[in-house]
């Protein structure tokens, strides 16, 4: 794999460089939660400033429609100013003729940071028009949002029409830990969780063949249990899910690297709650995490990997009577991580969980994306890695 590294960049004195970085983090009440996307994306900047580049940082927030106040990038701003210990200048614009003149008046090392991409229809768009007014008055655009590439968004994609495209170092340091899963040292196990089997089976599907063993939990697994004939009570699953699940199985019997639970932590509309095998699950039971004896079958899996993928939690974790399944996988993958195996874990959710165990500084890689490391390891395309992978 080439990738066009802002390394490779000779001369970045005065230019002006269109940074699209993915600082789309959780903020409740104008408190950023977590700054864990900021932090990554500090090399690539002090990398730029300290070559006498100017430097416009742009990015999304949430899923805006329109202007919408609460999505507003100024505290991000602030906290990367905080962060980088270097004034960032908050732009309350995009493409507005006030904005291209603050940026013209720039200095050599100045950073400014863009308002959210998203409050425009031309990003979603991945509207041409939007895309060429991004990239006037620009030199150079580098790509350092990973977690974004799976988009085909203006500030993503179609600005590359415009302007030489690089990669950011938190971009070449997604990829090149990827590469460690799609190539892996094996045993390569993999543990998948969350909510809806179909954003996950594409990645299943793909590993499956150097995986030796897909290890599922959370309500994904609901869907695989419902088909295979368990009682499911009132647990969540999706009727749609059925052709998707459909393919692991040869007739009701599950493939081999498959693993689903066999025991399950179960609560009733009164509230009770208690371990069962997934063959006794009742009527008006809810399955809500795994159970201790997957929980150690699990385990023994975990304990033999030379590389491990995790995304997505096994149990409704948010919830502290169901987060014990969670937490003991996450416990043991990064255990195991930093050393005996590669491990590599992503998604928000699954990053959190993983905070929890306070642990998180063994695992060797903490991805910033959630969809966009699911797509990339399924295979699907990536546009925003066109002109700068290859
Ligand atoms: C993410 O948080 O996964 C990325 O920022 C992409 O966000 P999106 O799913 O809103 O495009």
């Amino acid at each position: 794999m080439h990738i066009n590294s802002l390394r490779k960049i000779k001369n970045l004195k005065n230019k002006i460089v269109f940074l699209r970085s993915d600082f789309n983090v959780p903020i409740i009440e104008g408190k950023i939660q977590d700054d864990y996307k900021i932090s990554q994306g500090l090399e690539t900047i002090e990398w730029l400033v300290t070559r006498g580049a100017r430097v416009i940082i742009a990015t999304h927030l949430a899923k805006p429609s329109g202007w919408q106040k609460e999505f507003s990038l100024k505290p991000i701003a602030r906290r990367l100013q905080l962060l980088l210990k270097r004034p960032v200048k908050f732009l309350p614009g995009v493409i507005e003729d006030k904005v291209k003149t603050t940026i013209a008046k720039m200095k050599e090392g100045e950073i400014v940071m863009l308002e959210n991409l998203r409050f425009y229809s031309g990003e979603y768009d991945n509207d041409l028009r939007f895309a060429k007014t991004l990239a006037t008055g620009v030199d150079i655009y580098v790509n350092d949002a990973f977690a974004v590439s799976h988009r085909q968004q203006a500030s993503v994609v179609a600005i590359k029409k415009y302007l030489p495209a690089y990669a950011g170092f938190l971009l070449e340091k997604e990829l090149r830990a990827l590469l460690k899963v799609a190539r892996p040292r094996k045993p390569l196990v993999v543990v998948m969780g969350g909510v809806k089997a179909s954003t996950k089976t594409p990645l299943i599907s793909k590993l499956y063949l150097q995986a030796t063993y897909i290890l599922l939990g959370g309500a994904m697994a609901n869907d695989f249990l419902k088909y295979q004939g368990y009682p499911v009570g009132r647990s969540l699953v999706h009727a749609d899910q059925e052709p998707v699940v459909k393919k692991f199985f040869s007739g009701k019997k599950l493939k081999k690297k498959i693993m689903l639970p066999s025991d399950v932590l179960v609560q009733n509309k009164k509230g009770m709650v208690r371990i069962s095998l997934v063959a006794d699950v009742k009527k008006d039971e809810c399955i809500l995490d795994i159970g201790p004896q997957t929980i150690a079958a699990y385990a023994d899996i975990i304990k033999t990997a030379q590389t491990l993928v995790w995304n997505g939690p096994l149990g409704k974790f948010e919830d502290k009577p169901f987060r014990h399944g969670t937490i003991a996988v996450a416990t043991l993958i990064a255990a195991r991580s930093s050393g005996l195996a590669y491990g590599l874990v992503g998604g928000g959710e699954t990053v959190d969980a993983l905070k929890l165990t306070k642990m998180i500084q063994y695992v060797d890689w903490i991805s910033t994306a959630g969809g966009a490391m699911l797509t990339y390891l399924s295979g699907e395309a990536m546009p925003g890695l066109q002109k700068i992978i290859y």
